[in-house]
C-alpha cells in the first residue's frame, strides 16, 4: 500500500510566512522522516522558493492560474512554481474556487511542466467530475465544516465514503484519495484511513497552534497508525 498523504495548507494565515512558516516546514519533514508518511506542504507563492531550499518534502501552491508565460500582469504560472522550486499546486480550493475549463487548463498546465495537481472538490459527486478531469490527486473537503474543528471523517463519515466508491467504482483505481476540513486530532486522521481515504488535508489546527510540531506529529501518528 502507498503511504497516507498528509498535506499541510498554510493558507494566508499569519504563521503561512517568514519565521512561524520555516518552522512548521521543518517539522513537516521531520514527520515525514518519522513516521511512514507522504508530507506536502502547500505554501503561499511568496514563500515557494526560500522553503523549498530548506526542506526535502514537496513544497507546493495554493492555485495557479492557467494562463501561459507572456502578458500576465499579477498572474502566477506553473513555470513560475516549477521555476521556484514547487513540485504541484493546489487547485480549485473552496476558498479559491475555478470554473471547469480552468480547473482542466490549470492541471494541463501543471502537467506540462511535470507538476502535480491536487485538485479539490466540495462533494462526492464533483470529486468523480474533478477525477475525470485529470487531477493526480483528489481532495474532498465539506466547505461547511472548514475550521470548525467538526471533521469530516466523524461527522460525515459517508462523504468520504462515497467519495471514495464512486471515484473507485469508475475506473481510477490508483488516483490519491484525500480528504479535508476540521481535521484536528489523531482520531480524525486515523478515522480518515479506515473510511478508505489515501491521506488529509489540515489547516487551521497546525497554523493556529501554539506547538504546530506536537500536532503535526499527533496527526502524522493517527496517520499511520493503521495499515492498509
Ligand atoms: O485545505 C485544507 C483546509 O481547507 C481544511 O481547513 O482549517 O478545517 O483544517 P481546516
Amino acid at each position: 500500500a502507498n503511504k497516507p498523504i498528509f498535506v499541510i495548507n498554510y493558507k494566508a494565515y499569519e504563521t503561512s510566512y517568514g519565521h512561524q512558516a520555516l518552522l512548521i516546514a521543518k517539522a513537516s519533514e521531520k514527520a515525514e522522516l518519522e513516521f511512514s508518511i507522504k508530507t506536502i506542504i502547500a505554501v503561499p507563492f511568496t514563500e515557494i522558493w526560500r522553503i523549498s531550499k530548506e526542506v526535502s518534502i514537496d513544497v507546493i501552491a495554493q492555485h495557479v492560474d492557467p494562463i501561459i508565460p507572456g502578458q500576465g500582469t499579477g498572474f502566477i504560472t506553473a513555470e513560475m512554481i516549477a521555476g521556484s522550486g514547487g513540485k504541484g499546486s493546489i487547485l480549485n480550493h473552496s476558498e479559491h474556487k475555478l470554473k471547469i475549463f480552468e480547473i482542466e487548463k490549470g492541471i494541463e498546465r501543471l502537467k506540462l511542466n511535470n507538476l502535480y495537481s491536487i485538485v479539490c472538490a466540495e462533494t462526492p459527486r464533483s470529486s468523480l467530475a474533478v477525477a475525470n478531469l485529470g487531477a493526480d490527486i483528489v481532495a474532498m473537503e465539506p466547505p461547511d465544516l472548514i475550521g470548525t474543528g467538526v471533521s469530516v471523517s466523524k461527522s460525515k463519515p459517508e462523504l468520504v465514503t462515497k467519495t471514495v466508491e464512486k471515484i473507485r467504482n469508475s475506473g481510477f483505481k490508483k488516483i490519491p484519495i484525500l480528504v479535508g476540513a476540521g481535521i484536528v486530532d489523531k482520531e480524525d486522521a486515523r478515522k480518515a484511513i479506515k473510511l478508505g481515504a489515501d491521506g488529509i488535508l489540515v489547516s487551521s489546527i497546525i497554523m493556529k497552534s501554539k506547538e504546530p510540531e506536537k500536532k503535526i506529529f499527533e496527526l502524522a501518528e493517527g496517520l499511520n497508525s493503521l495499515n492498509k
